[in-house]
């Protein structure tokens, strides 16, 4: 069979009704996609009926090469020149961008547009519990409609003589993620070993707590909650209430579980096959450059692991380094750029779950 025609590198972003039947156009060669208008007549390609199973907004892939038609499934990324970079006319268009300033000296946050902002943890800021010190860093009154971020260090609670704090977050999953440190983390009764650079699955209705291993200083953490919780319960005992159907709950990096997108990949730690949570939690690596601009149609936060650069929206900039969060809401026209020659690693947390490569 013939290739299909490459009709955009780019999903289209469609409303579509629930249980109601559409013709996908999988030639390319329809001037109404990503529908078909009859233009495969005497290709040997037919369109592809669907029907939605909610009412709602998608996104369609109009490169022709998802492997989850209709739906774009992030393969566009990795057609033609590679990733898509911004333009001269992009760059030179937001070179006056001055960089947004933190609302405190070189900590707080720098708003940019859309609600969407870089924030720096404040250490005079955290507030403790046991041998927790902790700090809300993205939360309803950020502007955050689905997903909650803290972060967490813990200290050795026999050398701090601290209780080792027991949180929960009823009803809400959680994806934690080892920024520095080991240690352990106890999930309703459950110890798992936990070391840098590590996500934990924590359920719903499940307590627990973090404790660096002996002697080897403090365990840094975020914590990304959802649907999202106001502030954490503090236990005074751990329940017994692990959820034994979901066994596995520490997920490393993993070379082999590498997804390339062009010259960037990500690896899927949590998702909602792993966990039981409509959320994905992904490690995601960058070379140095600047995306262009783009959109997604989830909620998501995104704290820098390493490597330096700019967080970009339409009319402003912030600066970026190791450590910060940035809250993204739905919809909001982007770009990451990284300006270190290693690159920049990062770990994203998002809502609804699905691939990180889908943008629009
Ligand atoms: S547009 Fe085809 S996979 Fe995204």
């Amino acid at each position: 069979m013939n290739e299909p025609v490459v009709a955009a590198t780019k999903p289209k972003l469609v409303t579509l009704k629930q249980g109601r039947p559409y013709l996908w156009c999988t030639c390319g060669r329809s001037q109404q996609q990503p529908f078909c208008d009859n233009s495969h007549a005497g290709t040997g390609f037919e369109p592809l009926r669907f029907k939605p199973e909610r009412s709602g907004d998608f996104l369609l892939c109009q490169c022709k090469h998802t492997g989850d038609a209709p739906y774009c499934d992030g393969s566009h990324n990795n057609l033609g020149d590679g990733y898509e970079e911004a333009s001269e006319e992009e760059i030179a268009a937001s070179a006056h961008f001055p960089v947004t300033p933190r609302d405190g000296v070189e900590v707080g946050k720098a708003l940019l547009d859309g609600g969407c902002y870089v924030r720096t943890v404040d250490p005079d800021a955290l507030r403790q519990q046991g041998n927790i010190a902790w700090s809300p860093m993205i939360a309803p009154e950020d502007g955050a409609n689905c997903l909650a971020l803290y972060y967490l260090e813990a200290r050795d609670s026999s050398d701090s003589g601290a209780d080792r704090a027991i949180m929960a977050f009823p009803g809400s999953h959680v994806a934690l993620f080892v920024l520095e440190g080991e240690g352990e983390i106890h999930i309703s009764g459950r110890t798992f070993p936990v070391g840098a650079e590590q996500g934990v699955y924590i359920g719903a209705d499940e307590a627990f707590s973090i404790e660096p291993s002996t002697g080897s200083g403090t365990l840094r953490t975020t914590i990304t909650i959802c649907p999202q919780c106001e502030e954490p319960r503090w236990l005074d005992q751990m329940p017994e209430n692990f959820n034994a159907e979901l066994d596995e709950r520490v997920f490393a990096f993993d070379p082999a579980k590498r997804e390339p997108m062009a010259d960037r990949f990500y690896q899927v730690l949590i998702d909602d096959n792993t966990g039981g949570a409509d959320m994905t939690q992904f490690l995601g690596e960058v070379p140095k450059s600047r995306a262009a601009g783009h959109h997604h149609l989830y909620e998501e936060t995104i704290t820098i692991l390493s490597g330096e650069g700019y967080m970009w929206t339409e009319g402003a900039r912030a600066a970026v380094k190791p450590g910060d969060v940035i809250f993204l809401p739905r919809r909001q026209q982007h770009s990451l750029e990284c300006t270190s020659e290693g690159g920049m690693r990062l770990v994203g947390v998002f809502f609804p779950a699905g691939s990180p490569a889908v943008n629009y």
